[in-house]
């Protein structure tokens, strides 16, 4: 069984946990998007793990874990993860593999990332990670790849061709002084050396591993709103999150995808700007936040909170073919009187059922709510469904009816054991 496991929201949903759990019943476990913008955080014994380009399967000692074509690798941060991991004593030479195919971010595309940032007015509220810059090289057909890194006539080549212009930006639009050659030339083909012992052709690996019957959990980062061609554009990331992504991010073709999974959680997060028709006032946000402790894994940044937005997650569902949800974080919910799930929104006095494509619509869209009575009790130690608060079983039964989709498990903690499966 091959399996997708998408972000229904703005990302943070929770992924890592449920990718983390799962991975226990497959081989294989691929990222086919998005880079080290990401933060997938897995909590096992007591001890957290955020990972940010290695698949977080990697704690299960006999799974691949691989990186995709679809992936933008940042070689500095994934040597540092490799590295992290090993302090740790989780040894991976032999079960981590990286697309030839992936393109490298290059230290300009970080400093175009911030320098943009800085000066657009409407900011995006980027992790500042490259990510945009690297995609955009990609698309340009100027990019470098991890199979470049190998060749240091065809990196010289390349790097040099992108210095040429790229330094003429920096001085003449930002003024910046741009960058040297040799120092990344020299540092780059170290990397490549440093991860050429995990860099093949994952395209070919995957399918003669569904040719041989082995599982697949394709790892979604980010979320289907943070998606570049269907999320809130432009305030979104530079890949395709969605479950289509999975495909074109691996080379796995789309018949070979058996089944799509999304992570939801109880309310809804956004780091970054843009719009969030859900979103609490800053008193009550904070309160949240805090609860559930809504800090960036990758930057720190507080994270901004709203109610549940079950139009949004509809819609995922949608363009995801999910068929089953995991909804996450239930336990930051406990001990609220009221709590309220969107189901339309209303703009210039008109009823609206789907996310505005419109961004100004999209910015001034009233929730319409439908309210239900919380529960007092903390959850966090229950592992039946049954178990749970009447009211908490109510929220999650309301939430299954409205979005017409099975939710198959509940977590209630960050722990691997906090989990209630349905
Ligand atoms: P991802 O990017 O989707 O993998 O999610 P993140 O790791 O960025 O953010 C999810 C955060 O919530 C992490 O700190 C998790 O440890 C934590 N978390 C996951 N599930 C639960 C849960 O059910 N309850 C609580 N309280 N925390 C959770
Ligand atoms: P995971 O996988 C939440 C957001 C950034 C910004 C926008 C564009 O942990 O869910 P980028 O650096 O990608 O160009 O930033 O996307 N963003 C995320 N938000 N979780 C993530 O990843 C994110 N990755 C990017 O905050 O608004
Ligand atoms: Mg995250």
């Amino acid at each position: 069984m091959n399996l997708v496991i998408v972000g229904t929201q703005w990302g943070d949903e929770g992924k890592g946990k449920i990718i983390d759990i799962l991975s226990k019943e497959v081989n294989y476990i691929v990222r086919y998007q998005g880079g080290s913008n990401a933060g997938h955080t897995v909590v096992t014994n007591g001890k957290e793990y955020i990972f940010h380009l290695i698949p977080s399967g990697i704690l299960h000692k006999d799974k691949i874990c691989c990186i995709g074509n679809g992936v933008v690798v940042d070689p500095q941060a994934l040597i540092k993860e490799i590295k992290d991991l090993a302090k740790a004593h989780i040894y991976i030479d032999r079960r981590l593999k990286i697309s030839s195919l992936a393109h490298v971010i290059l230290p300009y595309h970080k400093v175009l990332d911030q320098l943009r940032e800085t000066r657009r007015t409407n900011k995006i509220g980027t992790t500042g990670r490259g990510i945009g810059p690297c995609y955009a090289d990609k698309i340009n057909r100027c990019g470098i790849r991890m199979v470049d890194l190998l060749n240091p006539g065809v990196f010289k080549e390349k790097l040099k061709d992108n210095l040429k212009e790229k330094n003429e930006i920096f001085k003449k639009v930002y003024r910046h002084v741009g960058f040297g050659f040799s120092s990344i030339y020299k540092d780059y083909l170290n990397y490549g050396k440093y991860l050429s012992k995990y860099t093949c052709n994952i395209a070919i690996l995957l399918n003669k591993a569904t040719q041989d019957k082995k599982d697949i959990l394709f790892e979604g980062a980010q979320g289907t709103f943070l998606d570049i061609d269907f999320g809130s554009y432009p305030f979104v990331t530079s890949s395709s999150a969605t479950a289509g992504g999975a495909c074109v991010g691996t080379g796995l073709s789309p018949v070979k995808i058996d089944k799509v999974v999304g992570i939801a959680k109880a309310y809804t997060t956004r780091v970054g700007e843009g719009p969030f028709p859900t979103e609490f006032p800053p008193v009550f946000a904070k309160f949240i936040r805090e609860k559930g402790n809504e800090f960036g894994a990758t930057t720190g940044r507080p994270r901004r909170c709203g109610w549940f937005d079950s139009v949004m997650v509809k819609e995922a569902i949608l363009l995801n073919s999910i068929s089953e949800l995991a909804i996450m974080k239930l336990d930051v919910l406990d001990g609220l009187k009221t709590i309220k799930i969107c189901i339309a929104y209303k703009y210039k006095g008109k009823l609206f059922k789907e996310f505005p494509d419109d961004l100004e619509a999209a910015k001034s869209a009233k929730p319409v709510y439908k309210e239900m009575p919380g529960w007092e009790r903390t959850i966090n130690k229950v592992r039946r469904y049954q178990d749970l608060p009447l009211n908490a079983q109510r929220y999650i039964s309301r939430l299954q009816d409205v979005l017409n989709t099975k939710i198959s498990m509940v977590s209630v903690g960050s722990s691997r054991e906090d989990t209630i499966f349905i």
